[in-house]
């Protein structure tokens, strides 16, 4: 809570290939919680460096990643959208977090394990510390809900221990965040394998299809999906692939499962291919156009990022202060 308002606060990866898992699971839901929730959305740059980055790169998602948000539908004056190294006090937040998260609880992060597998000559402490850096995020704002996917569900539950765990030893400092993982589209699958989440990362172009997809692409993309022996549109256990399809169908109509299959009876793959194909493409058809008209604006860009991070900086001063004083520091 600030104030009178509960607080949404999620952090996104400056990285401008956001897939339809990400849209439909997430990003497309983010509006509606500006009626009755204060939110907060950052571009976690500090986060990304915990990898290597080519810096010129680094800086072109940074705006990408912004100007995708707001074309899918978050307005900068019902929300703040801000840089995470425009507002110093995550930097120092996570410093004096560190001091109180265990060694063992950072070891058992199996994003840490993983991505430590995936860059072995690159094991680096930022990379170790990131989830306090994410528990500083959420918890400078007072956060109630964390909208997030279930792969940070993890990094939530530290974020909560270690809220408790500084709450416990002091007073009341922070509120005690709770995950909000969206029921629908978090089970967006990969389209060639569709037993694994549909992942930005994928190698297999083809298993992915992003936001900012042209139609053609798009299209061929779900015509190649992989389905199961049999011809039928019906949900069925073990047909990973349709399901996964009729999963996509429904979240990009507001269908149900039975009024998916009723509208294919009769009709094979080849069409529900097309139709999920036809109605994906003209639901990111305008997303697509806005965000090039924003991303063409660095200047615009750059005044949404500056107020951002002035109204993040207001909100967060109250509690490093809070936690300042808690922990003895003169201030
Ligand atoms: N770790 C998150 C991810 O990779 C990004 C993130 C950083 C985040 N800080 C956050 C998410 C705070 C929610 C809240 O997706």
């Amino acid at each position: 809570m600030l104030g009178d308002q509960k607080v949404v606060f999620s952090g996104v990866q400056p990285s401008g290939n956001l897939t339809i898992g990400n849209y439909l699971g997430a990003i497309k839901n983010f509006a509606a919680f500006s009626e009755e929730y204060r939110c907060f959305y950052c571009v976690v740059d500090m986060h990304a460096i915990t990898v290597r980055q080519v810096p010129a790169e680094l800086r072109r998602r940074t705006y990408e990643t912004l100007a995708l948000y707001m074309a899918c539908g978050l307005d900068p004056e019902k929300n703040t959208l801000f840089v995470q190294s425009h507002v110093p006090a995550h930097a120092e937040l996570a410093w004096m977090l560190n001091c109180y998260t265990m060694f063992g609880e950072l070891s058992r992060m199996t994003q840490f394990k993983d991505k430590s597998a995936k860059h072995a000559d690159n094991i680096n402490a930022g990379l170790f510390t990131y989830p306090t850096l994410m528990a500083a995020d959420i918890l400078l704002y007072q956060t109630d809900l964390v909208p997030v996917g279930i792969d940070q569900k993890q990094h939530l539950e530290l974020a909560r221990n270690i809220a408790n765990r500084f709450n416990q030893a002091y007073s009341p400092t922070f509120v005690v965040p709770e995950p909000y993982i969206a029921q629908s589209g978090m089970k967006i699958m990969s389209l060639t394998e569709p037993t694994a989440k549909m992942s930005k990362s994928d190698p297999n172009p083809n298993a992915v299809v992003y936001i900012l997809d042209e139609k053609d692409t798009i299209l061929r993309k779900f015509r190649r999906a992989v389905t199961d022996s049999g011809s039928e549109v019906k949900y069925e256990e073990g047909k990973d692939g349709i399901c996964n399809l009729i999963s996509i169908y429904r979240c990009l109509t507001g269908k149900s499962i039975e009024e998916v299959e009723r509208e294919f009876t009769g009709k094979g793959y080849g069409d529900f291919k097309n139709a999920c194909g036809e109605v994906c493409a003209d639901t990111l058809a305008p997303v697509r156009e806005e965000f090039a008209r924003l991303n063409a604006d660095k200047a615009y860009l750059e005044s949404v990022m500056k107020k951002g991070a002035e109204d993040a900086s207001r909100a967060a001063a109250r509690t490093l202060t809070k936690v300042k004083k808690k922990l003895g520091f003169v201030v």
